[in-house]
């Protein structure tokens, strides 16, 4: 039996500017064009090896060792856009294997929580897509495959890309000028750094998709995000990004954080994806920055309670200090026990 197969990773990548709402569903178009972080490869991520041969009967996915479905029209729709794309590739030289008409087996692999607001999907569609292209040795760049990632999970085309990345909305019908495109590699900011605070590893409460549809019907407060505020942030965020200016990023990061929590409190039924834990850390962030006089650390949050901390690496100890004061008891904090305990504290 021959098998043909190639492996990709994709790390997770955490919003600074929020996507929240789908002007088509099916397609996975925002309402707003957003930015994030990709985290290192050292970071969270999904390893995916993907393989195919004419002995395979039937495509396969297996996620942490389980075998999930492909069926959905979302991951469907991913395949069927990167065999069309093979295809092209095979009619171009015909003495290539016709890869395109073979089943595919995945396997893939998370060393995160899934689904626990931790953008798993997005690392999970971008590791997918990037590891079937690579296998099928497909000639498009990273915004052209970040179309396709898109259909599978709305935030999975910004993790295509390292670093900082921004997801223009576009204006077409068909979505072919939504896709992400580099706003600065990581190289650019190396001493930005990201904690993540795993405030609960459960599976989220309302998923993305159903959270989305809520907000874009029910709220108010939801036309004056998408038309007012996110479109003078986007420009803004990357002219911090590129000027590296810290208090300005942070400053744009919490501000657009709460105002995606709000959207989704202003909801019907509201949508709750903070808890008390998360709601401490705020205060927390707020307090050391007052205390600094000066903005070293911000929070964002996305579909879920967890935390993500950014802040530059000469403020780490200050940073990771406070936190472990507050969260020591927590599993996790004993391997910075060691850096930390010598910080100050904050009453
Ligand atoms: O791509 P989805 O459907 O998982 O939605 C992601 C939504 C947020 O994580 C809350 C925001 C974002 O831009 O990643």
């Amino acid at each position: 039996m021959t098998i043909f197969s190639a492996s990709s990773t994709a790390p997770v990548n955490i919003a600074t500017l929020k996507y929240w709402g789908k002007r088509d569903k099916l397609l996975n178009l925002p309402t707003n064009s957003s930015i994030s972080v990709t985290l290192s490869q050292n970071d969270l991520r999904t390893l995916t090896t993907a393989s195919c041969s004419a002995d395979f009967d039937s495509d396969k996915l297996w996620l942490n060792g389980k075998l999930e479905s492909l069926e959905s029209v979302r991951s469907q729709a991913c395949l069927a856009d990167l065999r069309g794309l093979r295809e092209k590739v095979e009619a171009k030289d015909e003495s290539l294997p016709k890869l395109s008409q073979y089943k595919l087996h995945i396997v893939s692999e998370n060393n995160f929580p899934t689904a626990a607001g931790l953008a798993s999907s997005a690392a999970g569609f971008a590791a997918l897509v990037s590891a079937i292209a690579k296998l099928y040795k497909l000639p498009e760049d990273m915004s052209e495959l970040s179309k396709i990632a898109r259909k599978g999970s709305g935030s999975a085309c910004r993790s295509l890309f390292g670093g900082f990345v921004a997801w223009e909305m576009g204006d077409l019908e068909n979505g072919e000028d939504s896709k992400a495109v580099e706003v600065a590699p990581l190289s650019h900011w190396p001493t930005m750094k990201a904690a993540i605070l795993v405030v609960s590893d459960d599976k989220k409460d309302t998923p993305s998709t159903s959270g989305m549809q809520q907000t874009v019907a029910t709220s108010d407060l939801f036309q004056h995000r998408i038309t007012e505020v996110v479109p003078k942030r986007f420009e803004e965020m990357k002219k911090a990004i590129l000027a590296k200016d810290f208090e300005k990023f942070a400053e744009l990061t919490m501000k657009d954080s709460n105002s995606f929590h709000a959207v989704c409190l202003d909801s019907y039924p509201p949508i709750f994806y903070l808890n008390d834990t998360s709601k401490q850390v705020i205060k927390l962030i707020h307090r050391l920055n007052e205390q600094e006089g000066k903005t070293i650390a911000a929070y964002t949050f996305d579909a879920g309670p967890n935390a993500v901390i950014y802040y530059d690496e000469i403020n780490e100890k200050k940073v990771l200090g406070l936190i472990y004061n507050y969260f020591s008891q927590v599993a996790g904090w004993e391997k910075y026990s060691k850096d930390v305990s010598t910080l100050d504290k904050i009453e």
